[in-house]
């Protein structure tokens, strides 16, 4: 298949899908985190981290390192490949867009209803019990690294933790769903930007395919998605999405 062929298909779609990872938002500056030396994983142990039993051992590390990665997310700008996927979604409005991103930047483009399957770095809920949404005052704008203690609920006292999914959690049940849903019923779906190896997300394009859809890769690099891939893109999402929905 041409990448010709390739926008005809994505822009006849009747119920496309797109399905986004860390390199969507790579050419913004908000890092990866498994390429070399730029990725977040690289330079931060993941386990430590990224966990619910690291935020209860070292609270002030882990809001630390959040308000940190919020900062950067703050101040990054959607890319020309966000940009594209709100443009495709203008003139399809049947368009599911599902990311495994934290930041809003496909927001900040012009999407709506975006699925966040790992949550969020800008909506912080209470540990109290039952969960909630944190009630908390502003913190001073950390610098990388730096230790900040989380602040407290407001409402019930207990710890404000971020609003992302961590390893061993379970993915938000109504995106989750929605995205599968969306998969097993679209007829293209477009993977950017995803290493695809972190599960259940990365189950999202394989039911597309499964499904009979049409999956399209835009990624630098090969990855276990390939194989399910019909047409792979080499490139990265901002040089390629504007091909793919021409202005
Ligand atoms: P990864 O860091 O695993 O993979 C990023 C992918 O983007 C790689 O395949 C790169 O080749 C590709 N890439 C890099 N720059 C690009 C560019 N400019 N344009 C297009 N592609 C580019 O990130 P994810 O697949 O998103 O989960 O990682 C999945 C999950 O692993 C994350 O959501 C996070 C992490 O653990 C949680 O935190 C729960």
């Amino acid at each position: 298949m041409t990448v010709a062929a390739a926008v005809d298909l994505l822009l006849s779609a009747r119920r496309p899908v797109v399905f986004t990872g860390a390199g969507m938002s790579a050419e913004s500056g908000v890092p990866t985190f498994r390429d070399d030396l730029t990725g977040l994983w690289a330079r931060y142990d993941a386990e430590r981290l990224a966990t619910p039993e690291a935020f209860h051992a070292d609270p002030d590390l882990v809001w630390g390192w959040y308000e940190w990665r919020r900062s950067r997310a703050l101040q990054a700008l959607p890319n020309a490949g966000h940009h594209s996927v709100a443009a495709l979604a203008a003139r399809i409005p049947a368009t599911t867009v599902v990311t495994q991103n934290v930041d809003d930047l496909h927001e900040r483009a012009g999407s709506t209803a975006v699925l966040h399957l790992h949550g969020s770095l800008f909506a912080p809920r209470c540990i109290g019990t039952p969960p909630h949404p944190a009630v908390f005052p502003d913190a001073d704008e950390p610098e990388e690294g730096r230790r900040l203690a989380p602040p407290r609920c407001v409402s019930c006292g207990a710890l404000v933790r971020p609003g992302v999914v961590w390893f061993g959690e379970q993915l938000p049940e109504d995106a989750l769903s929605a995205a599968v849903e969306a998969a097993a019923n679209c007829d293209v779906l477009l993977t950017v930007g995803t290493s695809g190896v972190v599960y259940p997300a990365a189950e999202i394009p394989r039911i597309a395919a499964r499904s009979g859809a049409t999956v399209i890769q835009v990624n630098p690099d090969p990855t276990p998605l390939d194989a399910v891939s019909t047409l792979n893109l080499r490139g990265t999402a901002a040089t390629i999405l504007p091909q793919l929905v021409p202005a």
